[in-house]
């Protein structure tokens, strides 16, 4: 089982967010899963150009590495997203990435696949940022198992730590079983299913400019 984890914060696996990663992915690597983190710090990804390359012919212009996040995602099995909060939202890099994945949302290509969703922040509003990455879990057509967020207590510290931590790494191995019992989450399916109909259905509006997801859709 693969499982991919982006992570947004411009600090890397060294700080806050990473270290609330690192235990989920700790969960998910005690269930046999093979971990592959992608840092947007070590990898930047640039802003998206509205070019629609994406939606013609399904690769991008922009010359990074992109699209190979985008093939690591759709060959594994699962995924996570983590982000700091900035100003209730995520950060620029992870916004950058979540806007580069417009192709994807358009075919909601990572239907099959399961993620959780991680968050940090300094005083709070973990919830608000929570919601926002399952949101887009689910346009990409993937289901969000769950999620877990927290104020810091310090660089790479938490309140309640050991509470915390260990509901991380629980986390982790429910993203393994979910994707071992191939579960469902019919709860999800109302908001995941009326985005993937108003995709197809602006997809086949727009098909003379958008051939590359008109074939696609054509095809599924
Ligand atoms: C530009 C910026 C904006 C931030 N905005 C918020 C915010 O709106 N709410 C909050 O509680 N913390 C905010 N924080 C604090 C971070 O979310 C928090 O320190 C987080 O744990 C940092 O994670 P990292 O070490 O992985 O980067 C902000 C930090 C920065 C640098």
């Amino acid at each position: 089982m693969k499982i991919v984890a982006i992570n947004g914060s411009p600090r890397g696996m060294g700080g806050t967010t990473g270290r609330l990663l690192e235990e989920v992915l700790a969960g998910a690597a005690e269930s046999g899963a093979e971990v592959e983190i992608v840092s947007l710090s070590e990898t930047p990804i640039k802003p998206c150009v509205a070019c629609d390359a994406c939606h013609r012919v399904g690769i991008c212009s922009i010359k990074d590495e992109y699209e190979t996040i985008k093939d690591k995602l759709v060959a594994a099995d699962a995924f996570v997203f983590a982000s700091p909060n900035y100003i209730f939202s995520v950060t620029a890099q992870m916004k950058c990435f979540f806007d580069r994945c417009n192709g994807l949302a358009h075919r909601t290509a990572l239907e099959g696949k399961y993620a959780v969703v991680v968050e940090t922040s300094g005083g709070g509003g973990d919830e608000e940022v929570l919601t926002y990455m399952q949101r887009i879990v689910n346009s990409v057509g993937a289901q969000c198992v769950g999620s877990i967020g927290s104020p810091g207590a310090g660089p790479r510290m938490f309140p309640d730590q050991e509470a915390l931590f260990e509901k991380a790494r629980a986390l982790g191995r429910e993203l393994c079983l979910c994707v071992g019992e191939k579960r469902a989450f019919p709860e999800q399916d109302g908001g995941r299913l009326a985005f993937r109909a108003r995709m197809q259905y602006l997809v086949s509006m727009m098909g003379e400019y958008w051939p590359y997801e008109r074939e696609f859709w054509a095809n599924r």
